[in-house]
């Protein structure tokens, strides 16, 4: 169809023949009703249905409007009396759920995007959820739930969602993107990315390990110091701790990031107590294999020090730095001065309320300080084992003699 002409002749004419209906309509009223048949205009009956339809798409429009506001609310009564869990996800999502069932489970279930790196055993803190509203009837968190959100120095609104199972309705927020990484579970962390705090430091050195490794075949010496290795690493991680690295035979672990310096100290000794014990097994284990038994010095002392994650590429991990770190490292030498077994700080035994009193103690001058320094030092460092069973149970007494 051409489009419509606006030039001044058809506007001309345009009016000029409205003009001329005009004057017939007011010469012959009839001559209206002839237009309106000619142009298939609706009679007053249509006009009336027309305006009956219009009414009653309005009545239906609103009855729906009801209908569905009603069906809603019967169905929030229905679960609720049947115990159903609402959560409710960021911009409104809502998902409903049987109690016991987890918010990642939820949102598994009901399709709504949401991270869980290890697939929901509490490893990997990537499903970690803010909680919107009160937390005074969230079921706490376990140990291992509360390790991990330590670990990321998770605030206390904040829960795993892989681990928490609401038992009212409850609103969340996940921190994560659903595509989250395994690294970004702890690259959040404040503590990992940096951060000064009191925690404990462990050095382990096996005595003569020098001399053994000359008499023994490559294979024999790296059997050897992988099983060794295993055990000490082992019971530091039992221990509450965490190996920062192993160096040549050294081993330095770290105690205390997750929590704070009383507990730190107290894991840094029970790790150096597990160690004795567990060399003791290992020496037993290997009696064909070593011409004399392992002998190991550790030193322990508890300070301030800067934590974070620290290297480049694949080399990055957690680890501490700072005069603490080389003070522990020296307390571990002395031990061969004193043919100790463990040295730890005074300050590392009152921190975890330890009474050493029955021990030997000593003043030693440390590199890099100006004050002597005050040791506790040990032959054996399982003798400190009912030392650490008392404290643990609250109250610090004198050692059998
Ligand atoms: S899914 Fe890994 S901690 Fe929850």
């Amino acid at each position: 169809m051409a489009p419509p002409c606006f030039c001044p002749s058809c506007r001309f004419s345009v009016l000029s023949s409205g003009r001329s209906v005009s004057r017939l309509v007011q010469a012959d009223p009839g001559f209206r009703v002839d237009i309106a048949i000619d142009a298939g205009a609706p009679v007053s009956e249509q006009i009336a249905f027309l305006n009956r339809l219009e009414e009653w798409t309005l009545i239906g429009l609103a009855a729906a409007i009801v209908l569905t506001l009603t069906a809603r609310g019967i169905r929030l009564y229905l679960e609720h009396r049947a115990g159903m869990i609402r959560i409710t996800y960021p911009e409104g999502r809502s998902v409903t759920v049987v109690p016991g069932t987890t918010i990642l489970e939820a949102s598994q279930f009901h399709d709504v995007p949401h991270a869980a790196v290890c697939g929901g055993r509490g490893r990997c803190s990537t499903c970690r959820v803010r909680i919107n509203g009160p937390l005074d009837n969230l079921p706490p968190p376990d140990e291992s739930e509360t390790k991990v959100l330590r670990r990321v120095g998770a605030a206390p609104d904040v829960r795993l969602a892989c681990q928490l199972s609401p038992v009212e309705d409850i609103s969340v927020t996940p921190l994560l993107p659903p595509n989250a990484s395994p690294r970004d579970g702890f690259a959040k962390s404040a503590a990992m990315q940096g951060q000064e705090q009191e925690i404990a430091i462990l050095f382990a050195d096996i005595r003569g390990f020098t001399t053994f490794s000359e008499q023994k075949l490559p294979y024999d010496v790296v059997f050897v110091l992988n099983r060794y290795f295993r055990s000490m690493g082992e019971a530091i991680e039992q221990a509450g701790g965490r190996v920062d690295k192993f160096i040549g035979d050294g081993i330095m672990a770290l105690f205390g990031i997750d929590g704070n310096s009383r507990d730190g100290a107290r894991a840094g000794l029970a790790a150096a107590v597990k160690m004795s014990e567990r060399l003791d097994e290992l020496n037993s284990l290997l009696k064909a294999d070593l011409s004399q038994p392992l002998r190991i010095g550790i030193g322990v002392h508890a300070g301030p020090a800067i934590v974070g994650e620290m290297g480049y590429g694949p080399a990055i991990s957690v680890t501490a730095i700072g005069d603490t770190v080389n003070t522990s490292s020296r307390l571990e030498a002395k031990t061969k001065d004193f043919g100790a077994q463990l040295i730890v700080s005074q300050h590392l035994a009152d921190l975890a309320e330890i009474d050493t009193s029955a021990f030997r103690h000593e003043q030693i001058e440390v590199r890099g300080r100006r004050e002597p320094m005050s040791i506790v030092v040990f032959d054996d460092a399982k003798t400190l084992q009912a030392q650490m069973g008392k404290a643990a149970a609250g109250k610090a007494v004198q050692p059998a003699d």
